[in-house]
């Protein structure tokens, strides 16, 4: 349980949701059938009504796109594929004058193959470039160093062999993904200075992608177990490994901490994909390593109440008011969901029960592009798949208008779409959606302006409580107000017991389900629908 203090002041990445664009597919200006910056800021004002205090950017700088943009071959460069640094200065003057922040993906553990700095240090063993990168002789059978996988499992080895000087090189990710070498200061001022290049342009904070892969055993020993990371197929609690995390991984959060706490304000948020909640604590602790980390213990539940409370729970019980949550439940890397809650074709009224909680729960919202939609994965043909991790359809496409009125493209570009968009754009864009109150556009709306109204759901207390085994149900309070969410994560109807949380009057502000009059009822004879998500609020 978290009490109510009305001392604290929160920062501004503590307020309101942070909405993630993946540049490639939020929106087309130039009608070469991949998004890019100038339609992101053609369309911030749809951002502002989602309550967005911040957009994380997922990386637009140049890139040869062997990993769509996370293969970075110039940290300082726009890639022309999205435009220009003039663009997106605007970008970043357009989104300050919206009094929203701008986050980019800062990518740390790796550049492209094709970075001046890696085709130097695979030049030649001499070069002083070359202890830059990983670099190592084979074992004795003639095979990689040691047993370290890539995060991809198609890539399987995490080394590959390079004739030019006969050693291998390691890439957590693909080939052309080789990881910089953080053992080595050089290289740890290098990346250091790329932040400053971008903090001088007036970005307000990074996501500190992969984040525990730059800090590894430096003696290279092997792993000896299954690969891990962000798309692994196991999602439960491991040791810790030799390939990230390692102890040296502190320092060098405090590191990258002292060069943002330079400038005012700003803001680190990590991808800290470990399952294992004392360390991903680890990694926002004392003050002076991250602000955030993405909790992605929440990220992998099953739909199921007791779950999700405890994972709410464990995160309070060991933060000890200490840290506070980064909720997500959809990035560009995992099934959206919409599809991965589907069970039953429960799918999209699950995605409206999903954004109550998001927007509810005491933390900072984590809202993936498309989430507001309640978009589906799309369905990619075999001949259009082009990710090599399968996550092509998450990364569908927005579709801003009905494909009748506006194309194929459906206002996303007038070009050929990069990727395929979703089968249901007639229904599910951003128009036809604006213009009806029963849509997930309006009731994320809706959700976004009740935060904003409200203290109690930005930075009040919150305790969960006991309301049956199919309903995760939890408390605000703050600023004398107090607000009861519920979800039902059943497909029966239950009547929602909460043992006089918000006394017997209420009001229904708000509920996941459109056929809901929001109205006064008597709390202890409300029933929640299947998987209906609601919020009362007491009658005085
Ligand atoms: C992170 C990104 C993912 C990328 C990988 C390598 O997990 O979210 O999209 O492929 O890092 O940079």
């Amino acid at each position: 349980m978290i009490e109510w203090d009305d001392t604290f002041e929160p920062a501004w990445w503590q307020r309101g949701a942070i909405y993630q664009i993946y540049p490639r597919s939020f929106a087309d200006g130039d009608g070469d059938g991949v998004g890019d910056v100038r339609g992101i800021t053609a369309h911030l004002d749809y951002v502002v009504e989602l309550g967005a205090e911040a957009i994380w950017l997922s990386p637009l700088f140049r890139s040869p796109m062997a990993d769509f943009g996370y293969d970075i071959a110039d940290f300082c460069a726009v890639d022309p594929l999205f435009g220009t640094l003039d663009d997106f200065d605007r970008l970043v003057a357009e989104t300050h004058a919206r009094g929203v922040r701008v986050v980019l993906d800062f990518v740390p553990n790796h550049s492209s193959d094709r970075h001046p700095w890696f085709e130097a240090s695979r030049s030649s063993r001499e070069d002083p470039k070359r202890n830059w990168y990983v670099w190592r002789d084979g074992a004795a059978d003639g095979g990689p160093p040691n047993d370290w996988r890539a995060r991809f499992a198609a890539v399987g080895p995490a080394w590959t062999f390079d004739e030019r000087t006969g050693q291998w090189y390691l890439h957590s990710f693909t080939p052309h993904q080789p990881d910089l070498n953080w053992d080595n200061p050089a290289v740890e001022a290098a990346m250091h200075a790329v932040l400053r290049f971008w903090l001088d342009r007036r970005v307000d904070g990074f996501r500190l992608d992969a984040i525990p892969l730059i800090a590894k055993d430096p003696e290279l020993r092997d792993a000896g177990d299954a690969p891990t990371g962000p798309s692994a197929p196991e999602k439960v609690f491991r040791p810790r490994r030799r390939d990230q995390d390692w102890d040296t991984i502190a320092d060098r959060l405090r590191g990258i901490r002292r060069v943002i706490d330079a400038y005012e304000d700003r803001m680190l948020v990590g991808e800290v994909y470990l399952y294992d909640l004392k360390r991903i604590l680890s990694y926002v602790a004392g003050g002076d390593r991250l602000h955030l980390a993405h909790n992605f213990v929440f990220a992998q539940l099953p739909w199921d109440a007791a779950r999700f409370r405890a994972a709410i729970d464990d995160f309070e019980a060991a933060a000890a008011g200490r840290a506070w949550p980064a909720w997500f439940l959809a990035n560009h890397d995992t099934p959206r969901v919409a599809s991965r809650f589907d069970e039953d074709g429960q799918g999209s009224t699950r995605a409206r029960a999903v954004a109550v909680m998001l927007y509810l729960l005491r933390g900072t919202p984590f809202i993936y592009q498309g989430e507001e939609l309640g978009l589906p994965d799309a369905e990619i043909p075999p001949d259009r798949v082009v990710d090599v991790d399968g996550r092509d359809p998450e990364r569908a496409p927005i579709p801003w208008r009905p494909p009748s009125i506006a194309g194929p493209g459906a206002a996303f570009t007038t070009g050929e779409p990069w990727l395929p968009l979703v089968a249901d754009a007639a229904r599910l864009n951003v128009e036809s959606q604006a213009t009806d109150p029963r849509s997930t556009l309006s009731l994320v709306r809706r959700l976004a302006a009740l935060r904003a109204a409200t203290p109690a759901l930005q930075t009040g207390g919150q305790r969960t409580i006991d309301a049956g085994a199919d309903v995760l149900a939890w408390v605000r309070d703050g600023d004398g107000e107090r607000l009861l969410a519920a979800v039902n994560f059943s497909l029966a109807p239950i009547a929602l017991r909460v043992g006089g949380a918000v006394g017997s009057d209420a009001t229904v502000v708000l509920s996941s389900d459109p056929d809901r009059a929001e109205s006064d009822v008597e709390a202890d004879a409300l029933v929640l629908r299947p998987s209906e998500a609601l919020v009362l609020r007491p009658r005085d």
